[in-house]
Order: C-alpha cells, then structure tokens, then sequence
C-alpha cells in the first residue's frame, strides 16, 4: 500500500493511499464521519461510511477526539468543493492513540494560554502556516547566496565582546573566571571571514536583553548577515533588495495554500517588485517634522510609529541611508561628504512591520576605527583581532543583517514576531 502525504495527494488521482497523522476535527452523523486529518504537509477531509470500514475502525473514530493518532487507507478523490481540492474515501486503518480533551479548543484562547502549550500550538492551522513560511523563507535565504556564489560561514555564539553596544548583552559564565556574552550579531566574524572568503554569509541565532515587550522584539531571535569584501554601500543596498524580492517571490510560489490559510493579502506582496524606494535620514526627518502626527525629535533615532509613518508612504520597502553617526554602531564608516552621517542602510518594510535589515559599509580605517572604539567606550583589548582586519590587506567592504523573524511576520501577515518563531524567546518568556 502507498504511504503518501497530504500535500502529494494529487499524485494519487483515484488511487489508494495509506495517510498517517492527527485528527484536526470530526464531525458524526449517524453512519457517517467526518475526520479532518493532519499530516504536517497539510489538512485533508476523510469520510468513513459505516459500511465501507471494518466495525472496530468505525467504532473507534467515534471516540477520537481532536490530536487522535491515526491512519487512514482509502481513494483519493478529487473534489473541487473540499478544502485542498481532495478527498479521501476511507477503507481502512487504524488508531496509534485516541485522545480525549486535548487542551486547545478551535473556540479562541487568549495568547497566554496558547504561548504556555507553544509545544502543542504549533499543530494548529496558523502556526503550521506560518512556519512553513518560514522554512521556505530559510531555503530561498541559503538559495540565493549559494547561487551567488557566497560561501557560509557561521559565527559564534559565546563571544567575549558587545557587537550592537553594550545595553542589551547577556552575560553567561563562561567557567568562572571568563564572562561571556551570548552574540548579538556574528558581524565582526563575518568580517573576518569574508577578507578569507570574499563574499560570505552567517545565518544564526543572536541574542538582545531587549526590555522592550513590542510586537517586533524577541531575546532570541535568527539573524542572516551576508558580509561582502570591495563591496561599498550601494552595493550592498543593491544586494539586500534582490534578497528580499527573491525571498517574497519564492514564498509567493512555494506557499500558497499557507498565504491562503493565513488570509493573507496576496496583492500587496505581489507589488513586492525591486526599485525599492531609497532616502537619507535628512529627507526622513523632513517628512516626519512635517507629519501631523509624529513625535519625532530632529537627531533621534526613528521610532516604531516614525517607521510606520515612513512605510506607509509606499507599497514596497524602504531604505533610510545616512543616519547620524551618533545613533549608530562604532563599526559603520564615516560618509565622506559629512563626516557627522555614516554610511548606512535601514530597510523598512511596509504595512507597519518596520525595521527588516540594518546594515553599512565598514570603517577600513585602523586609526579611525580605534577613536570609534575609544568614542564607543568599549573595550580596545577585545577588538584587537578585530583590528588586525585593519592591519593586514585592509579593503572596502559592507554588510547587513535581516531579522527573520520580522520577515516572516511581514510576509505572513502576522501581528506579532512570537508566531514566527517556532519556540519564542521573550523579555516574560522562556517556557516550554
Ligand atoms: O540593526 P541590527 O541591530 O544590526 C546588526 O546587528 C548588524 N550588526 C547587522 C549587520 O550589519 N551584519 O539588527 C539587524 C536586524 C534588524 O533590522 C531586525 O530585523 C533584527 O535584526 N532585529 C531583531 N529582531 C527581533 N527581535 C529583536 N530584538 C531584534 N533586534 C534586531
Ligand atoms: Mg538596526
């Protein structure tokens, strides 16, 4: 007998087909069920006719309640009304586990309640939506380096220094006498790998003691920072918008039925096309001094309702270049025009979903990198390897980094990045 999975129904037109998965729901009448089953690869709906399955099957799919193991053998059938477009006439199978009050209801539960059982949420219709977004999300990432000949080089977790300033670090015990600090960007690494590699990219969780408790933050959460030698910021603007139109398209075309079970707004991502609207941090500023309703102070960094304000302008993502050199990371070089800007890239995705990808162009300059160190107040000592990149065959180069999390939450549609991690990490967080 064919063992098949759901979402390859269609290969098996009127054939017989063993499915193994969960009961999602049923409903009985009389001499009939109705099993929506489960697999992970999707959702289908099996019909057992009392006089088409052996009596202890029939009996026994009377008492399964929802999340019920089971296995179903029958015909596939087309059929255009049913969810998916199939059916399937079931013959015979048998039971793993009958389950009764499995804790989440389809009736509605409050966020809490579904983030404590995130262990047994995530069999629920959205959130297999959502992380199957995604992992095609993930896919079309390692895709378009590798085509692009990028090679991947991880980077650290421990590591015995700050990358994104020194507010937001976790400190762990590395035996006794050494601190450590979990990573909150594989950057300087990157860096590092890229004068051996060329054209490299990190793809790894990274750390921030955010006690911020927005939509937008985690504590952990999966950064991709691709880090390109004799690249300079236009270049590497050029390369983070073709990323994430790839990335839209190949979800768009991999995704479908999960867009479709998301609800979600298929036009708006289709506009997601290149000739991403670009401005400076000037031109920014001037819109939102101008716009009734923000709070924007003229120097500061852009808040959540700024970056609303600035995205809402356009139906693609934005990029914001040359912020005040102040706001932002020792690492980002001087912009040799005005030496108070730097050379930098914010992207910010439509629909309110703000910051995607924060990147720049490097400062190559040893001396000028040893005063941002010393401007910064970080600890010289612990970037001296870091320096060395600046001692031996110093070149032009830029990077950035994408949030995943914020990117499948823009792209699925979702209010929150939790739901786009499959185990969330968060300020009142850390369990299951
Ligand atoms: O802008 P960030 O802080 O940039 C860096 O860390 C650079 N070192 C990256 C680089 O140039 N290689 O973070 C990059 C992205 C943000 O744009 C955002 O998408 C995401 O990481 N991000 C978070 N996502 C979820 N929760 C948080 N607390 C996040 N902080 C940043
Ligand atoms: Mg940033």
């Amino acid at each position: 007998m064919t063992v098949t999975t759901i979402e390859r129904l269609a290969e098996h037109t009127d054939q017989t087909v063993t499915l193994r998965g969960w009961v999602y729901n049923r409903t009985s009448k009389g001499k009939l069920h109705f099993v929506m089953l489960r697999d992970g690869t999707g959702f289908v709906q099996c019909v057992l006719f009392k006089k088409d399955v052996p009596e202890e099957l029939f009996e026994a799919v009377s008492r399964a309640g929802q999340e019920s193991s089971i296995e179903l053998v029958g015909e596939v059938k087309a059929d255009e009304r049913a969810p998916g477009g199939y059916e399937i006439k079931v013959t015979g199978g048998r039971i793993y586990q009958l389950v009764e009050e499995y804790p989440i209801t389809p009736k509605e539960h409050g966020p809490d309640f579904l983030l404590s059982r995130r262990h047994l949420w995530l069999r629920s219709r959205r959130q297999w939506a959502v992380l199957r977004i995604r992992d095609a999300v993930i896919t079309s990432i390692r895709s378009f380096f590798d085509e692009r000949g990028f090679v991947c080089i991880d980077s650290p977790v421990f590591t015995p220094a700050a990358c994104e300033g020194t507010s937001t670090l976790f400190e762990v015990d590395y035996f006794g006498d050494e601190k450590a600090y979990l990573t909150q960007s594989g950057q300087l690494y990157a860096e590092a790998s890229a004068m051996g590699f060329g054209k490299v990219y990190c793809f790894g969780p990274t750390f921030r003691a955010e006690k911020s408790k927005t939509r937008r933050h985690l504590t952990e959460f999966w950064m991709l920072e691709p880090e390109v030698a004799f690249a300079d910021l236009d270049d590497i603007m050029q390369l983070a918008e073709d990323l994430v139109v790839r990335i839209v398209q190949d979800v768009l075309r991999r995704r479908r039925p999960e867009l479709e079970a998301l609800e979600r707004n298929l036009a708006t991502l289709e506009k997601i096309q290149g000739g991403f609207p670009r401005m400076t941090y000037e031109e920014a500023s001037q819109i939102l001094l101008d716009h009734p309703k923000s709070e924007f102070v003229a120097g500061d960094d852009f808040g959540a309702p700024d970056e609303t304000i600035l995205s809402a302008l356009h139906d693609q993502p934005v990029m914001i270049t040359h912020y005040p050199k102040a706001i932002k990371a020792f690492y980002m070089k001087e912009d040799a025009d005005d030496p108070t800007k730097v050379a930098c890239v914010d992207m910010i995705a439509p629909e309110g979903v703000g910051e995607i990808i924060g990147g720049s162009q490097r400062e190559e300059d040893l001396d000028k990198l040893l005063a941002s160190i010393a401007a910064h107040e970080l600890p010289a000592e612990e970037f001296d390897w870091y320096l060395d990149l600046r001692r031996f065959g110093s070149v032009p180069h830029s990077g950035f980094g994408l949030g995943l999390e914020r990117v499948v939450g823009w792209i699925a549609g979702i209010e929150h990045v939790r739901e786009a991690s499959p185990y969330p990490r968060m300020m009142s967080r850390i369990r299951p």
